[in-house]
Order: C-alpha cells, then sequence, then structure tokens
C-alpha cells in the first residue's frame, strides 16, 4: 500500500536515532552512488551523529516517517566566492523506495534551505548517469539538467560520468502538499 506523504517531514538527526540510522547508513544499496562509506558499527554511528550531524556545520536533515529516520537530505553550501551555491545529497532506506518520500523530502528542504542560507542563488547536485532513480528525483522535484560532465570523479573506485542539475533561488517552488 501506497505511502501517506503527510507522515513524512525533516529534522535533524538525534542521538537516538542511531538504531534507525544504521538501517539506512550501513546499507551498501543507498550508500552505493554516495561519498562516504557504509557505516559499519553503531558506535561509529553515534560518533558521526555527535560530532558533525548535532553541530550543523551543513544543512542535514533526516528524512523521517511519523518522526522515525529513515534517511537524509543534506545540503554542502559553497564558501568564498562560491558561497552563491550548494550542493544537494539525499538517500533512503531500500525499504521505502519507489514511493515518492524522497522526492517530497527534496521539495521540502527547496523550500526550506533558500530561507536558511540567505548568500544561496544556486541548489545544484551531480547524478552518475547509471543512477536514474536519483535523476527521476531532481526532475520531479523540479531541478533544470545542464550537462553532463564527462569522466568527472571516482565514486567507490569507479570513474564516473555525472549530471549536474540546478535549481536557482528564482525558481518556480514546487508545490509542497501537506
Ligand atoms: C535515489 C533515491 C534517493 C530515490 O528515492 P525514492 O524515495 O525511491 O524516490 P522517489 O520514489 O521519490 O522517486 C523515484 C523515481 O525514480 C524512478 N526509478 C526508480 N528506479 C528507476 C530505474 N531503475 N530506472 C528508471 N526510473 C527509476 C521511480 O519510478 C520514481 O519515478 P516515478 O515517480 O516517475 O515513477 C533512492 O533510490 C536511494 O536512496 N538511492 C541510494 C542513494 C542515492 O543514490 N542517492 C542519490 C545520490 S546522487
Amino acid at each position: 500500500m501506497a505511502i501517506d506523504l503527510s507522515r513524512i517531514s525533516l529534522r535533524p538527526l538525534k542521538l537516538t536515532d542511531v538504531d534507525d540510522f544504521m538501517l539506512w547508513a550501513g546499507d551498501d544499496q543507498v550508500t552505493r552512488f554516495l561519498r562516504w562509506k557504509t557505516f559499519t558499527s553503531k558506535e561509529e554511528a553515534l560518533t558521526f551523529i555527535n560530532d558533525v550531524c548535532i553541530p550543523h556545520l551543513r544543512w542535514r536533515r533526516s528524512i523521517c516517517i511519523d518522526d522515525r529516520s529513515i534517511g537524509f537530505v543534506s545540503i554542502f553550501p559553497g564558501s568564498g566566492d562560491d558561497r552563491c551555491r550548494a550542493d544537494i545529497g539525499y538517500g533512503i532506506a531500500t525499504k521505502y523506495w519507489g514511493q515518492g518520500i524522497t522526492t517530497k523530502a527534496v521539495k521540502i528542504a527547496l523550500s526550506q534551505v533558500f530561507k536558511d542560507l540567505p548568500n544561496l542563488a544556486r541548489l545544484q547536485s551531480f547524478v552518475a548517469v547509471e543512477n536514474l532513480a536519483s535523476q527521476r528525483v531532481l526532475e520531479k522535484a523540479g531541478l533544470l539538467k545542464e550537462g553532463m560532465l564527462r569522466k568527472y570523479t571516482y565514486l567507490k573506485g569507479n570513474l564516473e560520468d555525472l549530471f549536474v542539475y540546478s535549481f536557482l533561488a528564482t525558481g518556480s517552488f514546487p508545490v509542497v502538499d501537506p
């Protein structure tokens, strides 16, 4: 049965999320296209939540269903002359794939992040060419595919072509249903 998307929300991660966090951050299928390594222990996860997520150095949110963590949306703002832009990344637990949850989460993030980061003019995302689900999320959330960057970076040891997508502060914001 399809999930009622009104149950989906974004909030900062807490230490008490650690067991739920491990269900997605500890899964190679979720981290396959991500820059970070799969978490292998609860201790490692606790240290990461405490030292990296809670200090709010970046715009990090947990994607929640009924307030339980099932994934993440992170936004990494540039600094100095790059303060006009930020990169967005996301992922959710495999059992929730294909139900529109990440698209809703990205739409919520878009509706909030330009208010939270006043210098932000451009939100961008780099997506492996074979990551069709992620490309679809970005298209459904209203980002524009700008082109392909050939042999742009290594992802998990493989040299990848990446598509680049963007959304501008002046763009038409997607409607976020309740
Ligand atoms: C990418 C990811 C976040 C998508 O999350 P999700 O909640 O399943 O996304 P949604 O349900 O909102 O949308 C997925 C869309 O991709 C489509 N899709 C899924 N797999 C696909 C495939 N192999 N080929 C084509 N389309 C595909 C779905 O049908 C859906 O589109 P639709 O609504 O038009 O039918 C999830 O698969 C994930 O966590 N992947 C691992 C982490 C990752 O790749 N992050 C992005 C790094 S750039």
